[in-house]
C-alpha cells in the first residue's frame, strides 16, 4: 500500500533533499464572503467560484511549504457536499498531506457559515490537489519531506500515498492501452 516510510522529526533524508517541514508550518485557511456575482444560473454560488479559492489556497499551502514556486498537476476528488448561498462566509482550509521527491498533495476542507450568524460552519465540499514544487525554468524541483504531527495527519498521509498509487496506475494503464490501440492502428 506505501510506497515510502512516513518521514519523521529528526530523521535523515536523502542528500540534496530540504530539510523535513511540519504539518503545521504551511497550513492556511482563505475565508472568503460570497456575493451576487459568485452566483450560478440557480442562484447559488458556482461551482467554480469555489474551485478557484481550493486552488488559492492549495496554491498558498504548497508555495509556503516548498519555500518557492509551485504549479498544479492535478485536482481530484471535487466534492460539493451543500450549495453555498450569497451571504456564506466560505472558509477553505487546506494543508500538506503528503509530499514526494517534487509533488505534494494538499488536502481542502471547503466549510461556510453564515456571514451575520453566529451558528457554526458546516463542511460543504472538500478536494485533492498535487502541486509540483518548480524552478525558474519551470522544472521540478525537490520539496522538503512533510512531518505529519496529529493522528489525524498520520491518516491523511496514509490515504494520500493510496491516492497516489491509484493515479500512478490509472494513469499507467490509460497510457497502455492507448499505445495498444495505435499498434493496431485504431484512430482517434
Ligand atoms: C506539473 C509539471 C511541472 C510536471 O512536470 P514533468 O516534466 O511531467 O515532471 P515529472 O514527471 O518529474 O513530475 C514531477 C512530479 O509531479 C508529479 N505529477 C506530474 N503530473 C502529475 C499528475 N497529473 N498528477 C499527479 N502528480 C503528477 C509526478 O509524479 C512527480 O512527482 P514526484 O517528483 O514527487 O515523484 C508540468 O507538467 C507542468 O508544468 N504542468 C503545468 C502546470 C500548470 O501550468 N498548472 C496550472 C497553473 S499553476
Amino acid at each position: 500500500m506505501t510506497d515510502q516510510a512516513m518521514p519523521e522529526a529528526g530523521r535523515r533524508e536523502a542528500p540534496g533533499t530540504p530539510e523535513p517541514k511540519a504539518t503545521s508550518a504551511s497550513r492556511t485557511t482563505l475565508s472568503h464572503i460570497m456575493t451576487g456575482s459568485d452566483t450560478n444560473l440557480l442562484g447559488t454560488v458556482h461551482g467554480g467560484v469555489i474551485m478557484k479559492l481550493v486552488d488559492d489556497a492549495a496554491g498558498a499551502v504548497a508555495g509556503r511549504h516548498s519555500g518557492g514556486p509551485a504549479v498544479t498537476a492535478s485536482m481530484d476528488e471535487m466534492v460539493f457536499l451543500e450549495p453555498v448561498r450569497v451571504g456564506d462566509l466560505v472558509h477553505v482550509k487546506a494543508q500538506v498531506n503528503w509530499t514526494g521527491r517534487s509533488s505534494m498533495e494538499v488536502g481542502v476542507r471547503v466549510m461556510a457559515e453564515r456571514w451575520n450568524e453566529s451558528t457554526p460552519a458546516t463542511q460543504v465540499g472538500s478536494a485533492y490537489l498535487v502541486f509540483a514544487a518548480v524552478d525558474a525554468d519551470g522544472k521540478p524541483r525537490p520539496v522538503p519531506p512533510v512531518v505529519p504531527e496529529s493522528e489525524r495527519d498520520k491518516r491523511r498521509y496514509q490515504e494520500a500515498q493510496i491516492r497516489r498509487t491509484h493515479r500512478l496506475a490509472r494513469r499507467r494503464a490509460i497510457k497502455e492501452l492507448r499505445e495498444k490501440r495505435a499498434a493496431e492502428g485504431f484512430e482517434d
